[in-house]
């Protein structure tokens, strides 16, 4: 079984992914981890955020696994190092739908996510996973909130780990990233047609995860 997660920035998508997968025993992927990887390589190697060849390499060479830590966190490591925290940066989140837009980049991480689909049980999050990265998903959800409630839970997510950023910041940032992802050519932010649409907002992680499980019982 094959379970895709999509959805814009804030929506909740890797906090249910993560908890459902791990009620589920299903290994989980975190698609935008990937992008935000090559975007953290780029930024820290001198790679310009322009050179669609060299980030294509990067994509090519990443090297990128999923651990489960403490506290049932996800933990990052690509190409040997824990990245964890730093593909979360303000500025990391800056550049990734840039670097996302690259075909070679997309086509690179679209191969590896199928390879790690393909050991099956899995929960994969991400823009494109119903529509072109899993299209033959047994399960698909879309997940929507309002801009100033995915801005909020953002905000309260980074307002412990010391970064000045508004709440107006915020918004600014995920509402640019969203018409970004959702215009751009090659594998935009879309709902697939089969996708079942869960509005988050005002519901908790643990609602929604609830609210998928009664899904895939067939309520
Ligand atoms: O966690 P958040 O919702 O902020 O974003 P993310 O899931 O970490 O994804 C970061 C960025 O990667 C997105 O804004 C997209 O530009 C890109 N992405 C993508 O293009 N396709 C995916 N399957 C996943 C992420």
């Amino acid at each position: 079984m094959l379970i895709a997660i999509d959805g814009p920035a804030g929506a909740g998508k890797s906090t249910v992914a993560r908890k459902l997968a791990g009620l589920l025993g299903y290994n989980y992927v975190d698609t935008g981890a990937m992008y935000r990887a090559v975007t953290l390589i780029a930024l820290t190697s001198n790679v310009s955020i322009h050179d669609t060849e060299a980030l294509t390499r990067l994509a090519e060479e990443l090297e990128i696994r999923f651990e489960r830590g403490a506290n049932d966190e996800t933990l990052v490591i690509a190409n040997g190092r824990d990245v964890t925290r730093d593909i979360r940066t303000p500025e990391v989140s800056r550049f990734v739908s840039l670097v996302a837009q690259v075909p070679g980049v997309r086509g690179h991480l679209t191969d590896k996510q199928r390879t790690m689909a393909g050991l099956g049980q899995v929960v994969m999050d991400g823009r494109d996973i119903g529509t072109v990265v899993l299209p033959e998903a047994g399960m698909k959800i879309f997940l929507t909130a309002t801009v100033e409630e995915r801005a909020r839970r953002r905000f309260f997510e980074t307002a412990g780990e010391g970064y000045s950023i508004s709440l107006q910041d915020h918004i600014d940032e995920i509402g640019t990233r969203d018409i970004l992802d959702a215009s751009r050519e090659i594998a935009p932010l879309v709902q697939a047609p089969d996708a079942v649409v869960i509005d988050t907002t005002g519901k908790d992680p643990d609602q929604v995860v609830e609210l998928i499980l009664s899904l895939l019982r067939g309520g």
